[in-house]
């Protein structure tokens, strides 16, 4: 069960077009524009409508969310996003690549008989794009949004879909993301999890540890080989 942004999907095109968009922001506007939305995406799970009078969870859908997250990452560094450019980075984000070796990736694991799927904070129409344009389609067998609980990880309802789908105990599961609180989250909620360190950083410090720790896609495919 893999999770989607930056971990199938390489979301540093985005970077380079806010660097062409905005010379000398792009990395600012990239990094402030994810963490922006995971903070939402928190904030969304932690609160209630009605000033505390409803118990109605508030919700947004994570392409809203990622929106919102654009404009206040410009703000914040001071750009004028104009409708235009916004457009094009938003397309951008709906449009990713895939990391070049998740297809054969993908492929292995088929072959080998080994259930796949994704389990993202993404609603539906985002991932369906993604995955036709990063040419996954057909390659995964479960496609679970967050969306359908309207909740966002690391809230367990959301972490529940994966042994729901697959109907296997959570253990059995291998899950697998480049977020380190998301390969936390989902090793709380016990999942055996691999945590892929794309960028060469220190695992999240809060004591437990994901079973294991790789640094590309390739990993996976040993882990189910052996
Ligand atoms: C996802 C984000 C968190 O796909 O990467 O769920």
């Amino acid at each position: 069960m893999f999770d989607a942004y930056g971990t199938l999907f390489d979301v540093y095109s985005v970077s380079m077009m806010a660097e062409q968009l905005f010379p000398g922001h792009g990395q600012s506007i990239s990094v402030i524009w994810r963490d922006k939305q995971i903070e939402y995406t928190r904030l969304i799970n932690s609160s209630t409508t009605a000033g505390g009078q409803s118990n109605a969870p508030f919700y947004k859908p994570f392409w809203d969310i990622t929106r919102d997250a654009l404009r206040y990452a410009c703000a914040k560094v001071g750009v004028t996003l104009a409708t235009d450019a916004e457009a094009r980075l938003m397309n951008q984000y709906r449009a990713l690549s895939a990391f070049p070796e998740n297809k054969t990736v993908l492929e292995t694991l088929k072959s080998l008989g080994v259930p796949t799927g994704i389990l993202s904070n993404g609603d539906p129409g985002m991932l369906d794009v993604a995955i036709k344009s990063a040419g996954l389609d057909g390659l995964l067998d479960h496609v679970l949004s967050a969306d359908s609980v309207k909740r966002f990880k690391t809230d367990p309802a959301v972490y529940a879909l994966g042994p729901q789908a697959l109907n296997v105990p959570v253990s059995d599961i291998l899950f697998v993301s480049s977020n380190g609180w998301d390969a936390l989250g989902a090793t709380w909620y016990g999942y055996t999890t691999l945590w892929l360190n794309r960028q060469q950083l220190p695992f999240e410090t809060l004591g437990d540890k994901p079973a294991y720790i790789a640094t590309s896609l390739n990993d996976v495919q040993t882990i189910f080989q052996h």
